[in-house]
């Protein structure tokens, strides 16, 4: 009788069904809302997690435009968003931490082959195919729900629930300027003042934030003429703003550097070689941008690389993060939200309401100039 029960219960989970919104990958413009089943625990150290909101950024962007993403093995879809917040409706009988009702960011990647994946450094993965939920090989979180293993989900602290969204995106920032720290122990006394951040979108604004809060004097380049509410919010946070079709990076240079540490988001590949020309001695500068265009550029090549000589000067690429850096972002979040309360919110620029939005949402993405933040929110608020 129980198990006649189990049965009909377990039949009538396999026919529940969900919304996803996903693409064909390297086929353009194939955006869609499809029918999926609701995922369930199968193994006892995993979670089921009802997405909250799921933000959208420039690799959406390039997937959208098929020059970037790949369906899971056995799909002919990849259903994208890796940037989450959810709610934890369900644990597994091993999961040791989280809570239903728990705040969740789930990580982007997932163990390939190489040493450092199984030293659990899969963002500094060595393998040339890697595995990102919504991105390359495995499903995203644009659905209702979805299961994860309990270690690739970091909790979100209620203090900055509102702004949870944005844990992906300050998870690459902790991680390039964490890096950067650490490379920089090889100069003992190494103590940065002056931050220049190039690119004034999601990253650029992370990023100025987050130099703000460890007390370094910050100049933003963008290229927007001031003021806009993207320079308004960097004013709030005592960071200066510069377009550079008013003050080129050199010229801000001679006022305000030469800079200890730039982080170069502006997804522009030759502003790389500004950036290289204003770098301080023994300064450290952090590329972030993923460009995957096939752009070219001339530069002061004998120049810069004697002044990197004579300078020791450092540049060093980063990509992804893993649960440390999502950890330390939900603290660097928490903290933004009581040091500069305006700032975090105010970066929260497009919601999009409900799955079935979805061409809304991809039309923001696309379209809207002056977004700083496009994002999807269903169900209530965190
Ligand atoms: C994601 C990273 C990912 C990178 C390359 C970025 O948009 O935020 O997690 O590693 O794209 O795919
Ligand atoms: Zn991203």
């Amino acid at each position: 009788m129980g198990d006649t029960a189990a049965a009909v219960n377990d039949t009538a989970d396999t026919t529940r069904l969900m919304k996803a919104v996903a693409v064909t990958p390297g086929r353009a413009d194939s955006v869609h809302l499809r029918t999926l089943p609701v995922p369930r625990i199968r193994d006892p150290r995993e979670v089921l997690v009802e997405v909250v909101s799921v933000g959208v950024d420039g690799t959406d962007r390039e997937i959208i435009h098929a020059e970037y993403g790949e369906a899971p093995a056995g799909d002919d879809f990849l259903v994208i968003g890796h940037e989450s917040l959810g709610r934890v409706l369900q644990v597994g009988d091993d999961v040791r931490e989280l809570r239903p009702g728990d705040l969740v960011a789930a990580t982007v990647r997932r163990p390939g082959d190489s040493p450092y994946d199984r030293i659990g450094l899969s963002d500094m993965t060595t393998d040339e195919e890697y595995f990102e939920r919504g991105i390359s090989r495995l499903h995203g979180f644009l659905c209702e729900s979805y299961v994860e293993a309990e270690q690739y989900l970091v909790k979100v602290p209620r203090a900055c629930a509102e702004v949870g969204v944005l844990m992906e995106p300050a998870s690459i920032v902790v991680k390039g300027i964490e890096q950067a720290f650490e490379i920089q122990r090889r100069m003992k006394i190494w103590s940065p003042a002056r931050a220049a951040v190039t690119g004034a979108g999601t990253i650029g604004l992370l990023a100025a934030l987050l130099l703000r809060l460890r007390g370094l004097d910050v100049t933003v380049f963008g290229l927007t003429e001031p003021p806009y509410l993207n320079s308004e919010l960097l004013d709030g946070i005592g960071a200066r703003y510069y377009s550079t079709r008013q003050v080129p990076v050199d010229e801000a240079s001679d006022r305000h550097g030469p800079f200890d540490l730039i982080f170069e988001a502006t997804g522009y590949s030759p502003m790389v070689f500004e950036c290289m020309e204003v770098l301080a001695r023994n300064g450290v500068l952090i590329l972030s941008s993923v460009t995957g265009g096939e752009r070219t550029a001339e530069v002061p090549a004998d120049r810069l690389n004697l002044e990197f000589v004579l300078g020791n000067k450092l540049l060093f690429g980063t990509v992804n993060a893993n649960r440390g850096h999502f950890e330390q972002a939900a603290r660097e979040l928490a903290m933004g939200v009581s040091e500069y309360p305006g700032f975090l919110p105010g970066m929260l620029t497009h919601p999009v309401h409900g799955l079935e939005k979805f061409e809304e949402l991809v039309e923001k993405l696309l379209h809207a100039e002056d977004a700083i933040k496009v994002y999807l929110t269903r169900g209530s608020a965190p």
